[in-house]
């Protein structure tokens, strides 16, 4: 809860603050790790996550698989500007809205 407010504050961000904005982060020092607030996927401090390292492993590689083994495409000629990134307050910041995305092989091998 506290995270979520800091996140949002904003006074220390600009006024898109409640915005999905990734880019804010590149180009500066802010990690992950829990030693800038800017920024606590893990926590901080002596409660904050023994799994980091696990979790960040584990994330990348489905991501990397994903993307290695599918093509995804947004149904219906949507373009990635209308996605709606809307998420809902809870553990995992869940979405508010399921994305929807058409994913075929993309090795033919696989298709047998
Ligand atoms: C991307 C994946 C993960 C994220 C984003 C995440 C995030 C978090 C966060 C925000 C906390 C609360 C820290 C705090 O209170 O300051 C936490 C605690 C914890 N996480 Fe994770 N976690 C992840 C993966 C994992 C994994 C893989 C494990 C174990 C294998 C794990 C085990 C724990 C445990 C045991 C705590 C409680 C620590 C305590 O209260 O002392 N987490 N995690």
């Amino acid at each position: 809860m506290l995270v979520y407010a800091i996140g949002r504050d904003t006074s220390v961000w600009s006024s898109n603050a409640e915005e999905f904005y990734p880019e804010r982060f590149s180009g500066t020092n802010i990690d992950v790790k829990g030693n800038d607030f800017q920024l606590l996927p893990f926590g901080s401090g002596r409660r904050k996550c023994p799994g980091m390292q696990l979790g960040m492993i584990v994330s990348q590689l489905v991501v990397a698989q994903m993307v290695h083994c599918f093509n995804l495409k947004l149904p219906n000629g949507m373009s990635p500007d209308e996605l709606d990134m809307t998420d809902k307050f809870g553990a995992t910041l869940p979405r508010a809205n399921h994305l929807m995305a058409m994913a075929t092989y993309s090795f033919a091998y696989l298709t047998k």
